[in-house]
C-alpha cells in the first residue's frame, strides 16, 4: 500500500531567518509530486524536513495519517536519492548496494534478492562487481537510486537527482525514474528547478517561491490555468510574454485592454476596471504570424532561430518591448524585415499589479 503525506501549515526557521512560511499540502497515495522553483526557494529544505534530516519548526508532517514530527528518520520508512551520488569509492557495486542492509542487521541470504531485485529493475545486474569509479555518471546514478529501492521504503525522495548528468543522460533517466514509479506504485516526492523535468515527470506540480506554494496542480492545469505571473513565467519553455497593458472597459461579457497603442477585446470579463495598469501574457507557442486571430502588433524581427522542427522569432513591438514568437516548423522569416504577430484571444492571459491572474 502505497503511503499519503500530509503537511499541516509547515514552518522552518534558521535562528531568526524564517525560510519556508506555512506550507499545507496533501499528497495521495502512488502519486508522483514534483516540487519545483528557483534556487532558494525551500525546495530542498521541505524535502529534508520530510525525510527527518531537519528538524520542523512548526506545524505537522502525517504520513498515513500519523505524526511523524518527532520520528527518527531511520524509522519513516523512507529513502532518499540525491544530486551527489555519495557512494562509497571502496565498495563494488553489490556492496553499496547491501551495505544498508547490513547495517540495519538483514542477514546475507535476506539481503541477496533485495540486491537482485534492485538491479534487475535498474539494468545494472552486469554492473554489481564493478567500483564506482569504473562507472559512468548515469551509472552511478543509477546505483544510488538502487540503494533506495532496496530498503524498500514506503517513499522516495528525490533531490535533483540528474543535475550532474548531460542532457541526452537526463532524459533517458527521468524516462527511467518515470517508469520505476509506475513500477513500484510509491509515493515519489521529486524536487528539480527545471521545469521540463517538472511537466514531464508529475502527477501534481507543487511550484515555490521564497518558502510558500504560489500553486499546486497536474502539469497541464498551470500550463493553461496560472493562478499569477509567477507560475505563468516559470511553467512552459520559452517564457510567456510579458507586456505592459491597460483595461479601457469592462463589459459584461468582455473586456477591451489596450496593448503596445493597439485596443484589444478579450472575449470575457476581467477582474478590473477601467484606467487599471495589468500585464497581457501570451505564450510565443500562441502567437502566429499567419492571418486570423486578433492582431497583437506588428513586431520587428531581431533574430530567427531556425531548429529545424520549429523556427523562433526574437521580436521588438513598436514600444521596444520584447516578443518571442513560436512558429512551428520551418518558416521563411528574415532578420531585420518586419510580421504582423497575431494570437488567439481564449488563449491569453491577463495580471494585476500585485501579479495575479484576472
Ligand atoms: N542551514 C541553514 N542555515 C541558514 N539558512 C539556510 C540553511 N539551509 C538553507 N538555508 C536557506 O534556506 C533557503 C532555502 O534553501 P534550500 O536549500 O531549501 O533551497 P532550494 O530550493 O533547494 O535551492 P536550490 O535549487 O539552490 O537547491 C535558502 O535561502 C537558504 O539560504
Ligand atoms: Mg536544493
Amino acid at each position: 500500500m502505497a503511503t499519503s503525506v500530509v503537511l499541516q501549515k509547515v514552518e522552518k526557521r534558521y535562528g531568526s531567518l524564517d525560510v519556508i512560511h506555512g506550507i499545507d499540502l496533501t499528497i495521495d497515495p502512488g502519486e508522483f509530486v514534483v516540487f519545483v522553483g528557483p534556487s532558494g526557494c525551500g525546495k530542498s529544505t521541505l524535502l529534508r524536513m520530510i525525510a527527518g534530516l531537519e528538524e520542523i519548526s512548526g506545524g505537522g508532517l502525517l504520513l498515513d495519517n500519523e505524526r511523524m514530527n518527532e520520528v527518527a528518520p531511520a524509522k519513516r520508512g523512507i529513502a532518499m536519492v540525491f544530486q551527489s551520488y555519495a557512494l562509497y569509492p571502496h565498495m563494488s557495486v553489490y556492496k553499496n548496494l547491501a551495505f544498508g542492509l547490513e547495517t540495519a542487521g538483514y542477514k546475507k541470504a535476506q539481503i541477496e534478492p533485495k540486491v537482485r531485485r534492485a538491479a534487475e529493475i535498474l539494468q545494472i545486474e552486469k554492473l554489481l562487481e564493478r567500483k564506482p569509479k569504473a562507472l559512468s555518471g548515469g551509472q552511478r546514478q543509477r546505483v544510488a537510486i538502487g540503494r533506495a529501492i532496496v530498503r524498500e521504503p514506503r517513499i522516495f525522495l528525490f533531490d535533483e537527482p540528474l543535475s550532474n548528468l548531460d542532457a541526452e543522460l537526463r532524459v533517458q533517466m527521468r524516462v527511467e525514474i518515470s517508469r520505476l514509479h509506475r513500477n513500484l506504485g510509491n509515493t515519489m516526492i521529486y524536487v528539480t528547478h527545471d521545469q521540463v523535468e517538472a511537466m514531464t515527470m508529475a502527477d501534481k506540480i507543487v511550484v515555490l517561491n521564497s518558502g510558500r506554494i504560489e500553486q499546486v496542480g497536474a502539469p497541464l492545469d498551470l500550463y493553461n490555468n496560472p493562478a499569477n505571473r509567477f507560475v505563468a513565467g516559470f511553467i512552459g519553455s520559452p517564457k510567456m510574454n510579458f507586456l505592459k497593458a491597460k483595461i479601457e472597459r469592462v463589459n459584461d461579457g468582455d473586456t477591451t485592454i489596450n496593448v503596445c497603442g493597439s485596443s484589444i477585446r478579450l472575449p470575457r470579463r476581467l477582474k478590473g476596471s477601467a484606467g487599471q495598469e495589468v500585464t497581457f501574457g501570451i505564450r510565443p507557442e500562441h502567437l502566429s504570424v499567419a492571418d486570423g486571430g486578433i492582431a497583437l502588433a506588428t513586431v520587428d524581427i531581431d533574430l530567427v532561430e531556425n531548429l529545424g522542427g520549429a523556427t523562433m522569432l526574437y521580436t521588438k513591438t513598436p514600444d521596444g518591448q520584447n516578443l518571442t514568437v513560436a512558429l512551428d516548423g520551418q518558416q521563411k522569416v528574415e532578420r531585420g524585415t518586419n510580421v504582423t504577430a497575431s494570437f488567439d484571444p481564449a488563449r491569453c492571459h491577463v495580471f494585476d499589479a500585485s501579479g495575479a491572474t484576472i
